[in-house]
């Protein structure tokens, strides 16, 4: 089986577009792979944080995962900061990397202009990436198309490692979904649904309630040509109203266009649509919420099984460099 591994940033809430996007995708493919997520909360701490808001956050995020459909009994889902190898790999894969490859990353520059205080971690954040692909020997990494390039940037220190100090990673691939689960603002239709976008109104939450949502869907900004079509480039509103529905009902968005010759339909029926795929999700989520030991627990367990596969690898490559063995 292949051993697939992605992570996910505890900071904000779960919406549409990542569960659409990424976690339901997650959740068929734990059944085929061996698959690993983790909660990536130090790369959360790249940007200030207020104290004591993490920990909350991941546990909140693991029962949103859960509730999702991510089952701990099937795929391991741990914590990042519970398994102490990857800051430890992650420092020998700073020094694996250039500082002309880490200037380079998109996500950095893009990061950096939003920030005021650039910390260094910040900048290395890939390398903690890489340690989090690398350790467990990944060969699929399933991510959004703007984390490509640290795939492959991941991939370069892994061969690098390889040829410096001997055969020592896994090389990972990047598994990146076709374009049909795209979920866009509904706001600004151009731009992908997303945590740091900032558009309340613009994002469905999963734990959004009805009213809300169809408030959310019937004010989404569409056009004033009033014909029902899937476009992506001229229809950026309607054709993601459209891909919404198909999503949530597992049709085509082209195809379903044609049943449409007016806005206000489509737009009830995509509403009435994410309702009814949200509410299993919500009722689990508050079963989980009431009892946050049992998905302590079951981080715990994710945790040590992800731990042993990690320390193997950190031995393996600390070995490999040749440093004196501490026993
Ligand atoms: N950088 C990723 C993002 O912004 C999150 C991430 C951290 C990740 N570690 C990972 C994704 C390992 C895949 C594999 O979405």
């Amino acid at each position: 089986m292949r051993r697939v591994l992605s992570g996910i940033q505890p900071t904000g809430q779960l919406h549409l577009g990542n569960y659409l996007g990424a976690v339901r995708n997650w959740a068929k493919m734990q059944h085929d792979t061996d698959a690993f997520f983790c909660i990536v909360d130090l790369h959360s701490i790249t940007i200030p944080q207020e104290p004591g808001a993490i920990g909350r956050e991941s546990l909140r995020l693991a029962q949103m995962l859960i509730a999702a459909g991510l089952d701990p009994e099937v795929c391991t889902l741990f914590v990042q900061s519970h398994v102490r190898e990857h800051t430890e790999c992650s420092w020998l894969l700073e020094c694996t990397a250039s500082f002309g490859e880490l200037s380079r990353m998109a996500q950095f520059k893009d990061k950096s202009d939003r920030q005021e205080f650039i910390s260094a971690g910040l900048f290395t954040y890939p390398a903690l990436q890489a340690a989090d692909i690398l350790l467990y020997d990944t060969n699929d990494v399933p991510v959004g198309a703007d984390q490509r390039q640290h795939i492959e940037l991941t991939r370069d220190i892994a061969e690098r490692f390889n040829y410096r100090y001997g055969e020592t990673f896994v090389l990972p691939a990047a598994v990146i979904p076709s374009a049909g689960a795209r979920v866009m603002d509904l706001q600004r239709p151009t731009d992908k649904m997303s945590k740091s976008l900032d558009s309340p109104k613009g994002t469905i939450d999963l734990l959004d309630q009805p009213d809300q949502i169809e408030k959310k869907i019937r004010s989404a900004v569409t056009d004033n040509d009033g014909e029902v079509r899937f476009d992506v480039s001229n229809k950026p509103g309607v054709s993601n109203l459209l891909s919404i529905l198909g999503a949530a009902t597992d049709k085509d968005p082209e195809e379903l266009a044609s049943e449409y010759s007016q806005y206000g339909p489509l737009k009830a029926d995509a509403a009435a649509a994410v309702v009814e795929l949200l509410a299993p999700l919500q009722a689990r989520f508050a079963e989980l919420e009431a009892d946050p030991a049992e998905t302590t627990r079951l981080l715990a367990t994710g945790a040590a099984k992800a731990r042993s596969i990690a320390a193997a690898t950190l031995t393996r490559a600390k070995s490999n460099i040749g440093f004196l063995p501490d026993s």
